[in-house]
């Protein structure tokens, strides 16, 4: 065992370190495989007074700390590099749910608990917590306010980012900022907080959070709807706004394509159409009686734009239409690499958005591939590309790198955003020079440098 090693037991106990290569392995590959780190330990504190000992013998001895909830995330920002010198720090010894306060409609958790746990916690407290997404039964509230994780509830209740009230982070010295306040209105100077959702482990190790919690937004209605285009989509969102208000939780475009994928890689998947759509919805009211979602899709059956629909009759049902959806990154995955592209745009520009990269795909290379779903409902679409499986790896990532530059700056032209909810971490540095470059980046870079001067938090990813 290395000196660093024998160090960092002393601190954590020898069942708060792993030094096992085979243990070791899965911590190392991002969850698509696309990219690979190693690392000779992984300490996993149980507290964070043990943190912030972590971090003080890594900054004293300049050794770079990765850290890692669930290992879900899409950027390669939770593996370490190849240099072998990076620790892992995972939180998944503090998972605790340290109180929920139904009266304050709060709950203040470990990072290291798991998302789905953090939603069970405040059900059995007769309250909701609306962040969720297909890893929830993996990633942890650490890695969701790291990457200021989207989901599938963004258009109502906005991103991580908007579901934090306080955080407790140790900061690249060793020091703990607590700002674990359990308030909505909290204006005492800058609201430093915020520095940490999104930072993806590179201005700090956050080790808990208060949590924002809502009522129960009351009877679910989960409807499937086949669609003739995207663009139908877009409309139809406007026409369910219309006639529903803000009660729509969930609206997630899926293309045939798509849910092919799925149908073809994962066990006992099917649509429940006899005949393909070309497109998809998939789509969740709350609190909205069944017969007034049914009474709008009928109304736009008869305007043409609904080609069919299927609405869940029970929670077995819903489920069912749920993990078609959910399934959707383990088929990408199982049918190769694909080109990802998370980008977000204006809704009143999503059609041309649709459009035009459509155009833009056969312009460059006719036998392309697109693989598009997402949360159109927010503006977020996972516009991805499947380039010809014979290309060479060379040829795949120049002719990559033209079709993802192009995307991009169809996005960056229609006022969106080139990386809408996964981050940056190490896939997607060099965008963020192009399209956040100047005072912004600029600003960013002076932050870093007064956080963490030395670079011993998350090196190499972001920047
Ligand atoms: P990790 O992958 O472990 O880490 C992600 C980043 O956070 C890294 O930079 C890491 O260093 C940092 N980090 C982790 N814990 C901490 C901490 N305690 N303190 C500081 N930094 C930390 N994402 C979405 O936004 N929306 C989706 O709909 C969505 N769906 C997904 C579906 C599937 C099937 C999969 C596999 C992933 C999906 N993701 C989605 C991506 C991923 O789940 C999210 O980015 C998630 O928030 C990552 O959480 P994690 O705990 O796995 O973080
Ligand atoms: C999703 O919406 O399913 C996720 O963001 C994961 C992905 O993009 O593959
Ligand atoms: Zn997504």
């Amino acid at each position: 065992m290395t000196a660093l090693a024998e160090q960092l037991e002393r601190i954590v106990g020898s069942n708060g370190l792993t030094t096992d290569p085979d243990e070791l392995q899965p911590r190392l590959t991002e969850w698509r495989g696309a990219y690979e780190g190693r690392s000779r330990c992984m300490v996993r504190p149980a507290s964070t007074d043990e943190v912030v000992a972590v971090v003080r013998l890594c900054a004293a001895g300049n050794i770079g700390i990765v850290a890692q909830g669930g290992n879900t995330g899409m950027c390669a920002a939770a593996v370490p590099d190849m240099s072998g010198d990076q620790v892992i720090l995972s939180m998944e010894r503090m998972n605790r749910i340290r109180n929920v306060d139904p009266a304050n409609f709060s709950m203040e958790v470990e990072a290291g608990c798991i998302l789905a746990s953090a939603q069970d916690a405040a059900s059995a407290a007769g309250r909701f917590f609306p962040l969720s997404l297909g890893a929830e039964g993996t990633c942890q509230i650490g890695g969701n306010i790291a990457t200021n994780a989207g989901g599938i509830n963004v258009g109502r209740y906005g991103t991580a980012r908007a579901l934090v009230l306080g955080l407790e982070v140790v900061l690249a010295n060793g020091t703990v900022l607590n700002t674990l306040r359990a308030l909505r209105k909290d204006t005492a100077g800058y609201d430093v907080k915020q520095l940490f959702i999104g930072s993806e482990g590179t201005l700090g190790i956050i080790t808990a959070a208060v949590l924002r919690l809502f009522s129960d937004p009351g009877e679910r209605s989960t409807a499937l709807v086949g669609l003739g285009s995207a663009a139908a989509a877009v409309d139809l969102l406007a026409a369910m706004k219309d006639g529903l208000g803000d009660r729509i939780e969930s609206f997630e475009l899926v293309s045939q394509r798509v849910f092919g994928l799925v149908e073809r890689f994962i066990p006992d998947a099917s649509l429940p159409f006899d005949e393909p759509h070309a497109w998809y919805v998939l789509l969740e009211t709350a609190g909205v009686p069944k017969d007034d979602l049914e009474n709008v899709l009928v109304a736009e059956a008869q305007r043409g734009l609904v080609r069919d629909a299927v609405l869940a009759k029970n929670t077995r049902e819903a489920d069912a239409l749920w993990r078609l959806r959910h399934s959707i990154s383990e088929a990408e995955r199982i049918d190769g690499k694909a080109l990802k592209h998370d980008v977000s745009v204006p809704l009143s520009s999503m059609q041309e958005f649709l459009q035009r990269g459509d155009e833009l795909l056969a312009t460059l290379r006719p036998d392309l591939k697109l693989v598009a779903f997402g949360h159109v409902g927010d503006g977020n679409l996972h516009y991805n590309v499947v380039l010809p499986r014979d290309l060479s790896d060379d040829d795949w990532h120049r002719e990559g790198e033209l079709i993802t530059g192009a995307i991009y700056d169809l996005v960056d032209e229609l006022g969106g955003c080139f990386s809408a909810e996964h981050g940056i971490g190490q896939a997607k540095k060099s965008w963020l020079a192009k399209y956040r470059g100047g005072p912004e980046l600029d600003l960013m870079m002076t932050l870093k440098q007064a956080l963490d001067p030395a670079n011993i938090l998350n090196p190499g990813k972001v920047f």
